[in-house]
C-alpha cells in the first residue's frame, strides 16, 4: 500500500504553455503556497515541450519547474506524456493514428487517440519515459508516476485486426472450431474457415455477433494494458522506488477497471459530479459519485486512492456549466476523502490563455490574483487536509460487497431482449447501493474474480453473465455463512454469452434453490403488484422473472398478472447461510425495507448508531486503532443528528468535543470530520447526564 506523508492537495499545471510570461511560474509558486498546495501533476501534455523534434529533447524548464516547485514545498506528479502526440511524430509515423470501425484514418488532432498497438508509438513512449526517468530519478520532488491520461478509446487498424487475431487465438487455444462454437458461429451461416476471416466490429460488418463484440470489448482492455505495461516497463526499471497510477474516469465503460488497476500502485481517478443538475438533486449525485469513490477504493483491495482531477469552479463541456453553490466545493473534495482517497487534486492549477480549456474552471483564473471567491475555496480545503494528517493511509472496514461487473454490463448492454431499452445495469446497482449510502454503511465494489469471502453480505443485483469460478466462490461463501443477495435476470449466459443450459439461473440455480422459466418485460407506466407472506404490498417495474421454488422459501409472490401467485421474493438456507432471490425490478421503498431486514440478521451496523437525516451521509475510516467520522450534509438546510455513545472531536476545529447524546447541526452543504474517542461504557470521566453541547 502507498503511503503519501499527508493528505495531497494540488492539480494539473501546465507551466510549458506559460515560457512566454516572465514571472508566472515564480508567481504560480507563491500562489500554491498560499492555496495550500503541496502537489503537482506535471507534464501531462508536455511532449512537444520535451522533445520538440524527433530524438532532440529540451528538459531545461522542466529542471527550472522541478526546482521552483521543490524549493516552494511543492512535490511532482510527475506524467508520461503519451496522451497526446506532437504533429511530427503523426506526421513521419502515421502508423501512431487511429483507424475507426469502418476503417478510416484520423488526421492528426485532439489527443487520448493514439493506436496502442503501435510498435513504433511504443517505441517512442518507452523512449520519452527513459528520458524522463533517468533524468529526474534521483530528484527529492519526484514524488509518483502519472502514466499518460485518461486511456480509452479503439483502433481498428490492420495492426490492430492482427493483434485481435492474436488474442483470440491465445484464448481459443489456436482452435477455429473452439472460437465458432463459442460465438455460436454456425447462426446465420457466418462459420469461420480462416483466421483472417475474423475482423474488429462494424457497423458496415460483423456487428451483432455477441461473443465477437464482447471479445472485441476484452481485447480492448487486454491491449491498452499491453500498451500501459510498456509505458510502465522503463519507469520500474530506472525508478523502483516511485509507484505508478493512471487516473482512471468513473466508471468508464470501456475498459475492465478490476482488469487494469491490477498493473497500478495506486488507483486514482477524475471526477467531475454535475451538482446543482436539472434532472437530478444533489443528493442522487452525491451518492453516485460515493459509489464511484468506493469502487476506486475497493479496485486496490481497499487501499486508498487518489482524487487525481477534479473542478475548482465548474467545467468547459458539460451542458450547463453551472459554478459549485457556496459550501460545494469543500465538501465535494472532502467527500473523496471520506470514501479512502489521501488526495485532493484539481484539474487544473491554471486557466490556459487560449485553446479549447480556456474556460474550464481553475484555481488561478485569468484575473491572476488570489482575491477569488474560488481561490478562497481552494486554500480553505488546503488548510483542512492539513489538520487532516492523522487520516492518511486510514482504510475502511466494509462487510458488503456489491458486485459490480464490467464483463456482465456490457453483455446485458449487449442482449437482443427482453427490453430493448432501460435493461439499467449501472442504475439498478446504484438502487441498492443508496440504501447504504443513506444509512451511513460503508461498501466495497467487486467483481465475480474479486474474493468475496471476507464479507458478511454480498449483493449481485442482475448477474446476467455468470463465468466458470463464480458460482463455486457465491455457494463458498454463502456457505460459510454469507449472506447472498441476486435479482431478476441471473445466470442467463456463461462468460462467452452462450446460455446456460437445463434451467436459469444456470450455475446459481443450487445456491438459490430456485429455477427461472420465463421473464416477462413491463412498459414504461406498467406496474405489477407483489404482496409478502406478511401482506404487505408492493411494485414490480420492468421486468418480473417467473420462477419456481426449488428448496427455497417463498417470502412474497406476485399479486397480480396471470403468473399471480407465483414466487417473486425467495431465500434458499445453504449451509450455513442464505441466498435471496430477488425475482422483480422494485423501487426505492421495497429495497429500503427489504435491506433493513437483512442487516440486522448480518449483524452489518452503519458507521454511526443513529438515523441520518434524508441527504446526510457518514462514513468511516480507521487506522491503528482510531477511527475518523465524516458527516456530510448534501441538502440546502441545515441537519440535524444525535451523536451514538462515542466523544467526537472535531478535527477540522480541535476546540469542539461532542459527547453521546448531543444534537449536533450540519450547516447547509457542509462537511465535519471528526476524531471518534472512547465509548461511553470506558469514558470514566463521562457523565451521561451532562447537557453540554460542547466542551
Ligand atoms: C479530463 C482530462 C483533463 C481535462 C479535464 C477537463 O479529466 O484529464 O485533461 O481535459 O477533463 O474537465
Ligand atoms: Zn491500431
Amino acid at each position: 500500500m502507498i503511503k503519501f506523508p499527508h493528505m495531497l492537495h494540488g492539480a494539473d499545471y501546465n507551466p510549458e504553455q506559460w515560457r512566454a510570461y516572465p514571472g508566472i511560474w515564480d508567481e504560480d509558486v507563491r500562489l500554491m503556497q498560499l492555496a495550500g498546495c503541496n502537489v503537482m501533476s506535471v507534464g501531462i501534455f508536455s511532449w512537444a515541450a520535451l522533445e520538440p523534434q524527433e530524438g532532440v529533447f529540451d528538459f531545461a524548464w522542466l529542471d527550472e519547474i522541478f526546482e521552483k516547485l521543490h524549493g516552494g514545498g511543492v512535490d511532482i506528479i510527475l506524467a508520461t506524456p503519451s496522451g497526446a502526440r506532437p504533429q511530427w511524430l503523426s506526421q513521419k509515423y502515421p502508423e501512431v493514428l487511429r483507424v475507426n470501425n469502418q476503417g478510416i484514418r484520423a488526421k492528426h488532432g485532439a489527443r487520448h487517440n493514439h493506436c496502442f498497438t503501435s510498435p513504433i508509438y511504443r517505441e517512442k513512449t518507452a523512449l520519452i519515459n527513459s528520458e524522463l526517468a533517468q533524468r529526474y530519478k534521483d530528484h527529492p520532488a519526484l514524488l509518483l508516476w502519472h502514466i499518460s491520461n485518461e486511456f480509452s478509446g479503439e483502433c481498428h487498424c490492420n495492426l490492430c485486426q492482427e493483434a485481435f487475431r492474436q488474442f483470440l487465438k491465445n484464448k481459443y487455444d489456436n482452435d477455429l472450431d473452439k472460437l465458432n462454437h463459442a460465438w455460436w458461429m454456425g447462426f446465420w451461416s457466418h462459420t469461420y474457415t480462416d483466421w483472417a476471416q475474423i475482423n474488429t466490429p462494424s457497423p458496415i460488418g460483423e456487428r451483432l455477433v455477441h461473443g465477437l463484440n464482447l471479445d472485441f470489448k476484452r481485447f480492448v482492455t487486454y491491449q491498452t494494458i499491453d500498451f500501459i505495461k510498456n509505458e510502465i516497463a522503463p519507469l520500474r526499471q530506472i525508478t523502483p522506488d516511485i509507484p505508478v497510477t493512471t487516473n482512471m474516469m468513473q466508471m468508464f465503460y470501456g475498459l475492465d477497471y478490476f482488469k487494469l488497476a491490477k498493473h497500478l500502485d495506486i488507483a486514482s481517478w477524475d471526477s467531475y459530479p454535475r451538482w446543482r443538475a436539472c434532472d437530478k438533486t444533489d443528493m442522487d449525485i452525491a451518492m453516485q459519485t460515493a459509489f464511484m469513490h468506493d469502487l476506486m477504493r475497493s479496485l486496490k483491495d481497499g487501499a486508498p486512492f487518489m482524487l487525481m482531477e477534479s473542478t475548482p469552479s465548474m467545467t468547459n463541456w458539460q451542458e450547463v456549466a453551472k459554478l459549485k453553490r457556496p459550501g460545494m466545493h469543500k465538501l465535494s473534495s472532502l467527500q473523496a476523502v471520506a470514501h479512502g482517497s489521501d488526495t485532493v487534486q484539481y484539474f487544473q492549477w491554471r486557466k490556459s490563455r487560449g485553446n479549447y480549456e480556456k474556460l474550464h474552471g481553475a484555481v488561478v483564473d485569468h484575473n491572476g490574483h488570489e482575491n477569488t471567491r474560488v481561490f478562497r475555496d481552494v486554500a480553505q480545503v488546503g488548510s483542512t487536509l492539513k489538520k487532516l494528517g492523522p487520516i492518511t493511509g486510514a482504510t475502511t472496514p466494509a462487510k458488503i460487497a456489491i458486485v459490480f461487473d464490467w464483463e456482465n454490463r456490457w453483455a446485458i448492454d449487449e442482449a437482443a431482449g427482453p427490453l430493448k431499452h432501460g435493461k439499467d445495469y449501472d442504475a439498478t446497482i446504484f438502487n441498492h447501493y443508496r440504501v447504504f449510502w443513506e444509512k451511513g454503511i460503508p461498501v466495497d465494489i467487486v467483481d465475480q474474480d474479486c474474493d468475496i469471502s471476507k464479507y458478511e453480505l454480498v449483493i449481485a443485483p442482475m448477474t446476467y453473465m455468470v463465468r466458470s469460478g463464480y458460482a463455486q466462490s457465491v455457494e463458498e461463501f454463502t456457505g460459510n455463512g454469507g449472506i447472498y443477495v441476486t435479482t431478476y435476470w441471473s445466470g442467463i449466459v456463461d462468460e462467452n454469452d452462450l446460455c446456460h443450459l437445463g434451467g436459469f439461473p444456470g450455475p446459481l440455480r443450487n445456491v438459490l434453490g430456485i429455477c427461472s422459466e420465463e421473464i416477462d418485460a413491463l412498459y414504461d407506466n406498467e406496474r405489477v403488484r407483489i404482496k409478502t407472506v406478511q401482506g404487505k404490498a408492493y411494485e414490480a417495474l420492468g421486468l418480473c422473472d417467473i420462477i419456481h421454488a426449488e428448496g427455497a422459501q417463498i417470502l412474497a409472490k406476485y399479486d397480480s398478472e396471470f403468473y399471480a401467485g407465483g414466487p417473486a421474493l425467495t431465500v434458499n438456507n445453504f449451509g450455513k447461510g442464505k441466498a435471496y432471490y430477488i425475482a422483480f425490478r422494485s423501487g426505492a421503498e421495497f429495497l429500503k425495507d427489504f435491506y433493513a431486514d437483512i442487516l440486522a440478521d448480518a449483524g452489518v451496523k452503519p458507521c454511526l448508531q443513529t438515523d441520518l437525516p434524508q441527504g446526510v451521509s457518514a462514513t468511516l475510516r480507521e487506522k491503528g486503532g482510531e477511527q475518523f467520522i465524516f458527516l456530510m450534509n448534501f441538502t440546502n438546510a441545515p441537519k440535524k443528528i444525535k451523536l451514538d455513545g462515542y466523544t467526537y472531536t472535531d478535527m477540522d476545529d480541535n476546540s469542539a468535543t461532542y459527547r453521546n447524546g448531543n444534537e449536533i447541526e450540519l450547516a447547509p452543504v457542509s462537511v465535519q470530520i471528526f476524531r471518534r474517542g472512547a465509548h461511553r461504557a470506558s469514558a470514566l470521566t463521562f457523565n451521561p447526564q451532562s447537557k453540554e453541547d460542547v466542551t
